[in-house]
């Protein structure tokens, strides 16, 4: 211990000796109060007798990618994730990085590093890790539960989201909020329940790929079955806090016994047990295997089939395209969740979700699987380039035409949430494509032969090479 303490002083006094050789310290003011801490009001400005800088240029040791030297409007997408000391250059704009910089972050983040060419200004800010939010750990190991709303993503106003993990039997507590509540399973499976305003009951087995709606108010309870649950809540409010929802715990916790005793025709001892604090994400008995065993029917009867909370969207087969596939669920099929449109693309590896744009509504993004980038543009010039992962959340307000592009070597996969009563978009192509040649060519200079090659079909996801190939 004592022997590495003085190596590293000797070291730092090897680093430390030739600069106060070259830079002779001013005197301390011995009038400052903690002479020690700070400096002289002599070192206030210009210093004729002090040398700033070297002659010598520092060796920054790098290479470029083969699509760091081409045209920045090209805008190749620049793999950082291998590279040494990857570099803020494209082509003859940019230059060297000596430091500071955390190196985790430009690996995989190279079009903040390196922006195409074509970016321009500021966007809002499109992305939020959910590996940047706080979480929330329940009791008992019994799960999890990070969020996304407008504290971490100002400009994400209309959606918000929640990632949250509930181990075999685990629960999230019985509950209600002001806000939609709309769900896709992302891994497991869990029973869900509710009661409604009408005292009809509802009871359902999800697994990974469904969706369930909770309308504002309409109280409900999650319990993870044998293999656990993780899932992802999209409300219809960016400034939803999961921490502030309506629990069973607190409305028993927070009414008068002798209320609660007249109101449930039971006496005040029958509440001795209540838990003292709200239990939110809490170990439970097993769910029973047979269903019909949590289904209570009562006098009001059981929700319709036409206002079910759930949509089994697993057994959705998915509509294949050139580049992937593509499902939608939107209130056509799905009508309770009247306001919720969404669809999960998959996009293989070089293919796009092609350039596009919501006219009804902002779009709230989850990324499920692999990696991809979007280019966001907001009218009238901004344009900013962003590069997700799984776990990310992406964000593009309405009518701001954005694209995914698969940056990896596996399939993309993510989720688009619109808040609309049905799934929307305006394709850049097949607009293009779709008005008359002679205005295309007068506007864009495009030649007849490109013009011809424009196809009116909507692609969703266009086919293409990776960037290894
Ligand atoms: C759920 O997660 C486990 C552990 O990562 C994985 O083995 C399994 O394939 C996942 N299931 C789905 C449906 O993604
Ligand atoms: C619950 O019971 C009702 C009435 O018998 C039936 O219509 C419904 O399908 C049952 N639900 C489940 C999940 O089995
Ligand atoms: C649907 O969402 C849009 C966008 O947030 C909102 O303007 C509209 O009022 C919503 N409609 C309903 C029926 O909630």
């Amino acid at each position: 211990m004592k022997l590495q303490f003085s190596s590293s002083v000797a070291s730092l006094l090897l680093i430390l000796l030739p600069l106060s050789y070259a830079f002779p310290a001013r005197r301390a003011d011995e009038s400052a109060s903690n002479p020690g801490l700070k400096g002289s009001k002599t070192l206030i400005g210009y210093s004729p007798s002090e040398k700033v800088g070297s002659t010598t240029t520092p060796d920054i040791k790098y290479s470029l990618l083969p699509g760091q030297t081409n045209d920045p409007d090209i805008g190749t997408w620049l793999d950082f994730s291998k590279v040494d000391n990857p570099q803020p250059i494209r082509g003859d704009t940019g230059g060297d990085d000596p430091g500071p910089r955390n190196l985790n972050y430009d690996r995989i983040h190279s079009d903040k590093l390196a922006p195409p060419g074509t970016d321009h200004g500021a966007t809002i800010n499109a992305q939020w890790p959910m590996g940047l939010s706080h979480n929330r750990l329940g009791i008992d190991n019994a799960g999890w539960a990070r969020q996304e709303n407008t504290v971490v993503m100002p400009a994400a106003t209309e959606m918000a989201g929640v990632d949250m993990r509930l181990e075999p039997a685990a629960y999230r507590e019985l509950h209600w909020h002001v806000a939609s509540e709309w769900s896709l399973i992302l891994n497991g499976s869990c029973r869900i329940q509710a009661v409604n305003e009408n005292g009809e009951t509802f009871v359902d087995d999800l697994t990974a790929g469904d969706v369930w709606f909770f309308p504002p108010g309409i109280p409900h309870s999650i319990q993870a079955l044998d293999d656990g649950v993780e899932f992802l809540l999209v409300f219809d409010d960016g400034g939803f806090n999961e921490d502030n929802t309506f629990l069973a715990t607190e409305v028993f916790l927070h009414s008068p016994k002798e209320v609660l005793a007249k109101n449930l025709g039971v006496s005040i001892a029958d509440f001795e047990d209540i838990p003292d604090d709200e239990l939110y994400i809490f170990k439970g008995t097993p769910a029973p295997k047979d269903i019909e065993e949590q289904n209570v029917t009562t006098s009001s009867g059981v929700v319709p089939r036409t206002k079910s909370y759930s949509y089994h969207f697993s057994e959705q087969e998915p509509h294949e395209v050139a580049g992937g596939s593509v499902k939608i669920v939107d209130p056509s099929t799905f009508p309770l969740a009247s306001n919720f449109s969404a669809a999960v693309v998959t996009v293989h590896p070089g293919g796009m979700r092609e350039i596009h744009w919501h006219p009804s509504s902002d779009e709230w993004t989850f990324f499920i699987k692999g990696q991809g980038r979007a280019t966001i543009f907001t009218a009238p010039e901004a344009a900013n380039t962003f590069d997700f992962m799984a776990g990310d959340v992406g964000y593009f307000p309405q009518s701001n035409s954005h694209y995914i592009e698969n940056t990896g070597q596996e399939d993309l996969v993510f989720l688009e949430v619109l808040q609309a009563s049905e799934f929307t978009d305006v394709a850049l192509g097949q607009w293009i494509a779709s008005t008359p040649k002679q205005i295309i060519s007068d506007t864009l200079k495009l030649s007849d032969s490109t013009l011809s090659k424009l196809k009116t079909e909507k692609q969703y996801v266009v086919a293409g090479s990776t960037s290894d190939e």
